[in-house]
């Protein structure tokens, strides 16, 4: 049987702020039965990820290109891959038979041809939406995770403060800080979310950067006594603000400088005399470097969300055609939790 596959792609590169006409919807006419002796899996997409870090694989150029295939460059015309959760249509992978549920390395699109060796594994939704499967309990989860657990290193009582924090992987950075006793403050970007970290999130407090004219003495107002983990998803002047108040030997995960993204510009120039002599530690990490604790990151999250100790924030849009604008709104912070855009109906 053929069925017409649409897939969206960028029109060329995206080199500022995106914008939804930076897109188009293409469509061609793919076979759902392979050719004898083919070890291709064929899936039909059904939940994929939004994720901001698409956009500097999308441009001309960016240092991120070459660091791992996962962050390779997109190129104008052409399909755009992304983590989700899909169902077997075809498979000539004995691992895989038809009506399987998977997850892994899909597309931007309604379906996915994908070769023996990609990444893709059968999924058991353990009860869970399908849609977990896309971000908390994928690699959202595991960012937050590894990032809050394996980088920064935390203990009880410590004070932690976290950027975009009522996004995909803060939400959940601020309720693992939260369960393990710490003392939490989360930024973001209108009252609405700041009302939400507070109320239903339990973050010890929350503020709106967008309202605050010296992010330095806001934070110092947070943390008078210094802030011991910053978990950065933002980059720029918030980091500068961290860095000042930050306390002996705290630590700082680097997950990633979203409003240096869309803007050359603008980068985190910290005071690097505050960073020796308050032994400060600031590391970057990528979540695909903690792959060897996804079992234990899976089995401690989906405990605490049976327990309901953790909630799931989750932002989802409805049908192919919304992707563009699924993506572009994380540059204006207009998703609440973790952006995922629907495809198809299991
Ligand atoms: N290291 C890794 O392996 C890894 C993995 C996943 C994600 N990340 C990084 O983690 C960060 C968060 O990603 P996510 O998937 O959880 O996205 P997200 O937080 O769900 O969505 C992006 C959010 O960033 C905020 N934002 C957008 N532009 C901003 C700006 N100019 N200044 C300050 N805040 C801005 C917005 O919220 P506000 O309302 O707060 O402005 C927006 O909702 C990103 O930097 C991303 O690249 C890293």
């Amino acid at each position: 049987m053929e069925v017409t596959n649409r897939y969206v792609v960028i029109k060329a590169h995206v080199d500022g702020p995106p914008k939804e006409s930076h897109f188009e919807i293409k469509s061609e006419v793919i076979s759902l039965e392979l050719e004898a002796g083919s070890e291709d899996t064929i899936v039909k997409n059904l939940y994929v990820s939004i994720d901001p870090y698409q956009i500097n694989r999308m441009k001309s150029y960016s240092s991120s290109q070459s660091s791992i295939n996962l962050a390779a460059p997109v190129n104008p015309g052409e399909g755009i891959d992304t983590y989700g959760v899909a169902k077997v249509v075809a498979s000539g992978n004995p691992e895989f038979q038809k009506d399987d549920l998977v997850a892994g390395l899909v597309s931007w699109g309604e379906y996915t041809v994908i070769k023996p060796g990609g990444l893709l594994k059968k999924l058991d939704p353990m009860g869970f939406p399908l849609s977990y499967h896309v971000g908390t309990l994928a690699f959202s989860g595991l960012t937050a995770y590894a990032g809050f657990f394996q980088v920064c290193k935390p203990k009880k009582g410590e004070k932690v403060f976290v950027s975009a924090a009522s996004g995909s992987v803060g939400h959940l950075v601020g309720q693992y800080a939260k369960l393990l006793g710490c003392y939490v403050v989360g930024c973001a970007g209108t009252d609405e979310k700041v009302a939400l970290l507070k109320e239903k999130l339990g973050f010890d407090h929350a503020f709106n950067y967008k309202e605050e004219t010296d992010l330095k003495a806001t934070l110092k107002s947070y943390f008078p006594e210094g802030i011991d983990i910053y978990f950065d998803n933002v980059g720029a002047e918030m980091q500068e603000a961290a860095v000042s108040n930050m306390s002996l030997f705290g630590r700082i995960a680097v997950c990633g400088v979203i409003s240096e993204y869309t803007n050359t510009g603008r980068k985190a120039s910290p005071d690097m005399i505050d960073v020796v002599y308050k032994r400060i530690k600031i590391q970057g990490f990528l979540a695909s470097d903690f792959l060897n604790i996804f079992t234990e990151f899976l089995s401690t999250t989906c405990d605490h969300l049976l327990t309901g100790k953790m909630k799931p924030l989750e932002d989802i849009s409805d049908g192919l055609e919304s992707i563009p604008l699924a993506f572009v709104g994380l540059f204006y912070g207009q998703n609440i939790g973790k952006k995922i855009v629907k495809i198809a109906d299991e």
